[in-house]
């Protein structure tokens, strides 16, 4: 097939687009770099730079190719930034994800993977998320995912547009020459990575008086390569099935006292963690089932293990300490 892959100049679209082409695809990497890496693209990927605003360069992707797919990563992702610059997400997540999608639509290209969260869920009264829990968004970043399902939703009843929601927990770890590389970092495990790295000289933990067996709040970390083989599970899935929904975690959560624990076991550092008050907003725990594609899809995630996770982003990490450096 050949993958439109927007957002392939960041941390899963590339890894993803990677995979794509080793199963034999052919990817066009359509971003802006407002926040991807150039480099990150894999060689054997065409890039065309632009943006999603940008109606007419879009005009000019679609008729210069025929997509067979369309995976759609590109989105600004910071939730607590969603809820001080709420316009900048409906207009960059939502606005240009529908004039993607409505482009997709009059071209009639039928398959649509999606970047969907965990933060589409309000907060878990007990036990493991499931798809059909309530949708309650806690922040404008899990609204505009939200709004993008249901717009997905109504072009599928509309146009027979075959579409896979992936809501992803907290994607996690390293896949051989790609990695994580957020300006700024929010994410946990490569901010306690930036300690052993000389980047910081403490890790701050963020309440340690949760409801939680240590104190500290709970989250399910999925392994970046184990996301890219869902997405490309889904893809195929999408011939026989009209629509999919799935979460994507590891349906075990670790605390942030344990991620701590396992980088200092990962990277012989001491790693120094500061406690400082919660912040607000943050569910003491989130943790999914993703019972649900290996049940339908057969999907089998090969790193669930933390240190493994941990293991390989420290792998990228100590081998770019800068990043991508672009
Ligand atoms: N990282 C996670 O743990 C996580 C968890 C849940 C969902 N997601 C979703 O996965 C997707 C990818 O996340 P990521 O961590 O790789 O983010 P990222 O910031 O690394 O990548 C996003 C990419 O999209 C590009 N982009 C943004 N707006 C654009 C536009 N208007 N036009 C063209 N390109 C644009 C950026 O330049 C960047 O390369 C996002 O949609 C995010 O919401 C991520």
């Amino acid at each position: 097939m050949r993958v439109l892959v927007t957002g392939g100049c960041g941390y899963i679209g590339s890894v993803v687009a990677e995979s794509l082409l080793t199963a034999g695809h052919e990817v066009v990497v359509y971003d802006s770099l407002v926040t991807g890496h150039r480099n990150a693209v894999p060689e054997a990927a065409v890039f065309v730079r632009g943006d999603l605003a940008d109606a007419e360069a879009l005009e000019d992707l679609f008729s210069r190719y025929d997509f067979d797919a369309v995976m759609h990563f590109a989105a600004f992702i910071q939730a607590g930034e969603s809820m001080e610059k709420p316009g900048l997400y409906f207009q960059n997540n939502v606005c240009n994800s529908l004039r993607l999608i409505e482009k997709v639509a009059q071209r009639g290209v039928k398959r649509f993977v999606f970047s969907s969260t965990a933060a589409v869920y309000g907060e878990p009264k007990d036990g493991l998320i499931s798809e059909d829990d309530p949708l309650a968004p806690a922040n404008t970043y899990g609204e505009t995912k939200l709004m993008i399902e249901r717009m997905l939703h109504w072009y599928g009843e509309i146009y027979g547009l075959r579409y896979a929601a992936l809501r992803y927990f907290n994607a996690a770890g390293a896949a051989g020459a790609r990695g994580e590389d957020h300006l700024p970092e929010t994410h946990l495990i490569p901010l306690v990575l930036q300690v052993p790295l000389g980047k910081r000289e403490h890790i701050r933990i963020y309440g340690s008086d949760y409801p939680t067996p240590d104190g500290t709040c709970i989250r399910d970390y999925i392994h970046i390569a184990d996301l890219a083989s869902a997405h490309l599970l889904a893809l195929e899935a999408l011939a026989e099935r009209p629509n999919l929904t799935y979460n994507l975690g590891n349906g075990k959560g670790y605390s942030v006292r344990e991620v701590i624990d396992v980088a200092r076991e990962v990277t012989g550092h001491p790693v120094p963690a500061v406690e400082v008050p919660r912040r607000p907003g943050d569910a003491p725990v989130l943790v999914a089932s993703s019972e649900r594609i290996i049940r339908e899809l057969g999907w089998q995630p090969r790193y669930p293990a933390l240190v493994d996770i941990v293991r390989s982003a420290w792998a990228w990490h100590s081998a770019h300490p800068n990043g991508y450096e672009d």
